[in-house]
């Protein structure tokens, strides 16, 4: 039986992208969407069993056309509807598991953003372990910028020392059982407020384990991070 899916995000419209003629992870970049980019990088890797791609309602059978279209071997791809938000995608994933009897203990989701195309080997593979040694891990990287908050948008409330500070990237890999029971346990204003899926589990005391993440592993976000896309186009990611 399966037991390390890989859950591409792809539920979201992109509105900060602007007026584009369709969501983001569906534009080219490089004579291929975005999204076919992302979705090459855990069809490759030896140690996803399956690959749930999850898209906007009306884009799941747009989803499946270009999957036929450029990848070879569509056998272990299963295209999904997303969720009205970010973890209910997440969720259909999982639901989509349990239904079909495969939702154990030992199951492991590695969700990424579609739009996350510069995914690395590493990385992934990374996840992998920490999800299955340590139950759930989140993909970080150091934070270059010092971090200011303010909770009114006018003064600084907090500085807190950059030493201890990441960013956070995806994959957020989980035992997909747990993450969806703990999810289960919120109301619907903490389901709101939690949008970020390692936070529910900090939130309820679980240790989430951190995986370095890579600075090229952007996500695009706004028209500036296509021009940044096609510039780390071809370049060689991976660590020697
Ligand atoms: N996502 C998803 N389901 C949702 C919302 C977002 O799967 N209901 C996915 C997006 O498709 C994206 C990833 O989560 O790949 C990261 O989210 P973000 O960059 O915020 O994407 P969007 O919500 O599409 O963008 P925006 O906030 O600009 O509308």
């Amino acid at each position: 039986m399966s037991n390390v899916y890989g859950v591409v995000l792809a539920g979201g419209i992109g509105s900060r992208m602007g007026n584009v003629e369709k969501p983001k992870q569906f534009l080219e970049l490089g004579g291929k969407p975005i999204i076919i980019h992302t979705i090459e990088k855990f069809v490759i890797h030896p140690g996803v069993d399956e690959v749930l791609v999850l898209s906007p309602k009306a884009w799941v059978s747009y989803t499946q056309d270009i999957i036929r279209k450029f990848i070879p071997d569509t056998k272990r791809i299963q295209v999904l509807a997303g969720g009205a938000t970010r973890n209910e995608t997440i969720m259909n994933a999982v639901r989509y598991i349990e239904e079909k009897g495969a939702l154990d203990d030992e199951t492991i989701i590695v969700t990424h953003d579609s739009v996350r195309p510069f995914l690395t080997h590493r990385i992934l593979e990374e996840n992998i372990q920490a999800a299955r040694r340590y139950g759930a891990c989140d993909t970080v990287i150091p934070a270059t910028d010092t971090i200011v908050e303010s909770r009114d948008s006018a003064q600084i409330t907090n500085i807190p020392n950059r030493k201890f500070m990441y960013q956070g990237q995806t994959p957020q890999s989980f035992r997909a059982k747990q993450l969806k029971l703990l999810y289960e346990e919120l109301d619907g204003e903490e389901k709101e407020i939690l949008t970020d899926a390692c936070k529910i589990m900090v939130l309820k005391g679980v240790h989430v384990h951190l995986v370095r993440g890579e600075v090229s592993n952007i996500k695009i976000t706004y028209p500036y991070d296509i021009t940044v896309a096609k510039a780390l186009l071809g370049m060689d990611l991976e660590e020697k």
